[in-house]
């Protein structure tokens, strides 16, 4: 298996490292860099746990090849808070009860992110339709909607 080298920016750390060829870019995360928020679930990019932003764009890690990652500017669910303080989308997902096991909140809240970036002032039926690709089988997404509606009033006040 060929090998090649390839330069990640995760969470604004620069990161080269060297990759097979059939080397998935959700594994490098999670098992060369541990950065393990990024969940392994359906690996067919159906369920959305994997999610990660590139630049202000969510993706989904699981289909993606490191090679073709290479030169990414990469958020993971952990590159998302200022130092000790989170996100205003992760602080109302806590806020609004929006976590049960846990294991869809890392793509749900690396995905309402780019929501947000993308419309700041959303509907309920905008947000509905942005996260009708992550699942969850717990919360019954009323909490979800609701904590990311408030990460959007949130993120206003701050602005004031
Ligand atoms: S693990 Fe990638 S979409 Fe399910
Ligand atoms: S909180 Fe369990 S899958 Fe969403």
């Amino acid at each position: 298996m060929s090998m090649h080298e390839i330069t990640l920016h995760v969470n604004g750390t620069k990161r080269t490292l060297q990759v097979k060829s059939n080397e998935l870019l959700l594994n490098v995360l999670r098992d060369r860099l541990y950065l393990t928020g990024t969940k392994y679930g359906c690996g067919i990019a159906e369920c959305g746990a994997c999610t990660i932003l590139r630049g202000d764009k969510s993706v989904m890690s699981c289909l993606i090849p490191a090679v073709v990652a290479d030169g990414w500017e990469i958020t993971t669910a952990e590159g998302l808070a200022d130092g000790d303080r989170l996100s205003p989308v992760q602080q109302q997902f806590v806020d609004k009860a929006a976590i049960q096991c846990g294991f869809c909140t890392p793509g749900m809240v690396v995905t309402s992110t780019a929501l947000l970036r993308e419309n700041p002032d959303p509907d309920e039926a905008f947000v509905k339709d942005y996260l009708r690709g992550n699942f969850c089988r717990c919360t019954g997404y009323i909490a979800i909607v609701s904590a990311v509606l408030a990460a959007a009033e949130q993120m206003k006040e701050e602005k004031k």
